[in-house]
């Protein structure tokens, strides 16, 4: 009898989803930031934000149609992304059907990029996964312009082996944005964006922090 078994143990996971009504909010979605921004035109200062205006973390408490649309779809996508890790890696507990779940954002907000906008590498706090969703982007960056990038969270050993070619063969893994697309990852991983290349306040995109409690 063969008894050889493969855990996946605290595996990297980063889920994406295209938000099917991106074009029904999009429009809304801009409007707000730019009555948001009126009201905040200096907007939230950090080391790590370069050329940019970021908004403040409570975003999700404002009363605007729009963003409590996105904010259900990053719920979604959040809880699907939690199941999906726990299915995968944790062998020793089973979910029931009729388990309930709470998806509870800690923080949202949005960052309008001037050109040459960047984030330095950085990880969230105070929550389980994260999220970045971009509203709006520069199509024509044919390069790695307004990437997202995530670095491989343990270190590199340099070596040149076919053994060691699935979990050494790179350091980090850039994202090319589409519009309406939503990127979820674990709280630990360091990530960041490259400097942009879009006009001013062309490239927007809107992060968010949760937790998720069985309920
Ligand atoms: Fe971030």
């Amino acid at each position: 009898m063969n008894n050889d078994n493969f855990l996946h143990l605290w595996p990297s996971i980063v889920a994406r989803f295209e938000n099917p009504n991106h074009n029904e909010i999009k429009g809304g979605l801009l409007d707000f930031f730019k009555e948001v921004r009126s009201k905040n035109p200096v907007g939230r200062k950090s080391y790590e934000n370069k050329k940019l205006y970021e908004s403040t973390y409570d975003m999700h408490s404002k009363n605007n149609i729009f963003y409590q649309e996105l904010i259900k779809f990053f719920q979604t996508c959040f809880l699907k992304s939690s199941l999906y890790s726990f299915n995968t890696t944790v062998k020793n507990k089973k979910l029931n059907a009729d388990d309930k779940f709470k998806v509870s954002i800690t923080n949202s907000w949005f960052i309008e990029y001037e050109k040459g906008g960047s984030v330095l590498p950085h990880t969230h706090g105070n929550c389980s996964w994260c999220c970045v969703y971009y509203v709006q982007i520069d199509d024509s960056s044919i390069d790695e312009s307004g990437n997202t990038y995530f670095v491989k969270p343990f270190s590199h050993n340099n070596l040149d082996d076919f053994g060691s070619f699935s979990y050494n063969s790179f350091t980090s893994f850039s994202h090319k944005p589409k519009e309406g697309q939503l990127l979820i990852w674990p709280s630990y991983l360091v990530h960041g964006s490259v400097a942009s290349s879009a006009d001013n306040n062309k490239r927007i995109i809107v992060s968010a922090n949760s937790k998720i409690f069985k309920i």
